[in-house]
């Protein structure tokens, strides 16, 4: 093609490595479907997940993300562990999570499971222990206990805030459970960088280490293909403790590590990579490959990808991407720093655009500001423009799956499923919504029940119909059923896109950026990607339409195109796949 003097973004891969280019589905327990064996109806379990885990094969995905479903008091959906080695009542047993696994691989699809080191709940033995065996000992070493400071020890030891809003810690005298207790007197702190149910483990401590280990392999001798490791970037602290005036949210990997803000004494310090080349070779005494995945809110990119030098993790999730304002400058920039950043320690770039975190793309791109958006909607807050928001994460999915590399995809994407911004206040269940002191709605609006069966109560998500957070009565027009009978649905669009990624390659192929080359000057963005199927130009239009040359080829699109006089316009927010 005649693109001269084309930047090369990266190069062809040619690997057996499943997971470079592995599309890769994330099931959110709680919600995705519930056969009704769980302790409570209207939660989603392990046996509904198996019952439909066709969908996710028949849609193309070659892997699934499950988010935590071991024991737990679900204080934050199930990131609250309280035995790492169990699944929880509410999801089912270990025999069904051996049946998910057994399912899953007769359908050609590997199992990723959630690891949660950072904490643990406040309700694991280990921190029982802790608080009952009192200041001083060895139990409460594998936490992180200080005292208080002020006159009195009234003061927290630190001004870390939590995540979820609020100070970081929690004197122990005044916990619930402290009248009473052993420990009702006790005035010493403890860290939770989350909710003061998830007490934050001491990495420096052997015990700690040597008990992942063993958690790692109790998983992995059942088959799991691999980790999502949760706070990857949070295990280890500055040891003396500094106070650091800032707050960090979790999608704040960006702005909180500006450069006038002193690098954070909590996050993403050097120490943490020894932890994941200690992890790496537990993982490499098992004979298939498998591998870990970093949650890690960290940027820019240079950072993400030291989580996954040749040693230490495989993937690490590409929230620059997740973040960027829908705007072909920044999103251009984010795209070819992510690539070189990430071919210089040889890994995949791990594209992402929504989660259980964040409000879902296709209302997030329909807000004012489109990059990485507020905690949640309110009904009585910004509302999204649905239809626009839609429009784009149509044009952003069919740019981050024609992109080199792996992509992650949330439950409902497939769906075209909206966040739910109108949840009364009365069912939220997110603890980002209570220590905000309900300032932030917290994530509830993109934890909603999918919808399977337009005519069943709840949609079909339970055999009694009860659903744990209540749909969107308009979801009917959106559920799995109605829109595989119709070719023109989303799911039915997506599907094809995933064949197509496939078909094409791309996600082994190399990337020229060609924006603004004469031809594409009207797009906002384009590429050519490189595979051994062909040269394929990805092209994307933001606020003006295009119009392209009859010499192209449309392979795919994020949009109808209109025949005009001139040739075929490509309507504003749309991604084009050209031959
Ligand atoms: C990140 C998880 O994705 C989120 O849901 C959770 O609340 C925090 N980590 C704490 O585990």
């Amino acid at each position: 093609m005649p693109f001269e003097n084309a930047v090369l973004l990266h190069r062809p891969t040619q690997s057996s490595q499943w997971w470079r280019s592995a599309v890769i589905y994330q099931i959110y327990p709680r919600s995705y479907a519930s056969a009704g064996v769980g302790t409570q109806p209207g939660v989603g379990d392990l046996p509904g997940i198996t019952q439909r885990l066709d969908h996710i094969a028949e849609l193309g995905a070659d892997a699934i993300w499950l988010s935590p479903f071991y024991v737990s008091p679900q204080k934050d959906g199930g990131y609250d562990v309280s035995n790492y080695r169990d699944v929880d009542p509410l999801f089912g047993t270990l025999a069904d999570a051996d049946a998910l696994l057994t399912k899953a691989k007769e359908l050609g699809l590997k199992v990723i499971v959630d690891l949660v080191p950072n904490h643990t709940s406040d309700q694991h033995q280990w921190f029982q222990d802790a608080l009952a065996a009192g200041i001083g000992s060895a139990e409460r070493e594998r936490y992180i206990f200080r005292p208080g400071t002020g006159e009195n020890g009234e003061l927290p030891p630190n001004d870390w805030e939590s995540i979820f809003g609020s100070i970081a810690w929690t004197r122990v005298c005044d916990r619930a459970d402290a009248p009473g207790s052993a420990w009702e007197n006790d005035p010493s702190w403890y860290l939770h960088l989350f909710d003061s149910s998830q007490p934050d483990l001491n990495w420096e401590h052997p015990e700690v280490r040597e008990e992942f280990h063993d958690i790692l392999r109790f998983w992995l001798s059942r088959g799991v293909a691999g980790f999502r490791v949760d706070v990857a970037h949070g295990l280890v602290k500055d040891p003396t403790l500094p106070n650091w005036q800032f707050h960090w949210k979790m999608v704040d990997g960006g702005s909180a590590s500006a450069s006038d803000v002193p690098p954070p004494p909590m996050w993403n310090l050097e120490g943490v990579h020894e932890i994941y080349r200690e992890w790496r070779k537990v993982l490499d005494e098992f004979d298939t490959e498998r591998i870990l995945v970093a949650e890690a809110w960290v940027s820019p990119e240079r950072g993400i990808a030291k989580y996954v030098r040749a040693d230490e993790m495989n993937q690490s999730f590409n929230f620059d991407f997740l973040c960027c304002e829908w705007e072909p400058t920044a999103l251009r920039e984010v795209i070819s720093k992510s690539l070189a950043a990430m071919d210089q320690v040889g890994a995949p770039t791990t594209w992402v655009l929504s989660n259980h975190d964040v409000v879902r793309a296709a209302s997030r791109m329909g807000l004012s500001k489109t990059g990485k958006g507020p905690n949640g909607i309110r009904s009585f807050e910004e509302q999204p423009n649905q239809p626009l928001a839609l429009r784009r994460a149509k044009a952003a999915h069919a740019l981050m799956l024609a992109l080199p590399g792996s992509a992650y995809i949330y439950q409902g994407e497939e769906l075209g499923l909206p966040e739910h911004t109108m949840l009364p206040d009365s069912v939220r269940q997110d603890p980002a919504f209570f220590r905000t002191q309900q300032a932030e709605a917290g994530r509830d609006g993109c934890r909603v029940p999918l919808p399977w069966e337009a005519n069943a109560p709840g949609f079909g998500f339970s055999p009694t119909g009860d659903t744990w957070l209540p749909q969107p009565l308009f979801w009917e027009d959106l559920a799995i059923d109605r829109q595989l009978n119709d070719p023109n649905s989303h799911l039915s669009w997506y599907r094809h896109m995933l064949q197509l990624r496939k078909r094409l390659q791309l996600a082994e192929g190399g990337l020229l950026d060609v924006t603004g080359f004469a031809d594409l000057a009207g797009f906002g963005l384009a590429y050519v990607n490189q595979s051994s199927y062909g040269e394929v130009v990805v092209a994307t239009t933001f606020t003006e339409p295009t119009v392209i040359s009859s010499k192209w080829q449309v392979l795919f699109s994020s949009a109808d195109l209109i025949t005009t006089s001139g040739g075929l316009e490509v309507p504003a927010d749309t991604t084009v796949w050209l031959k």
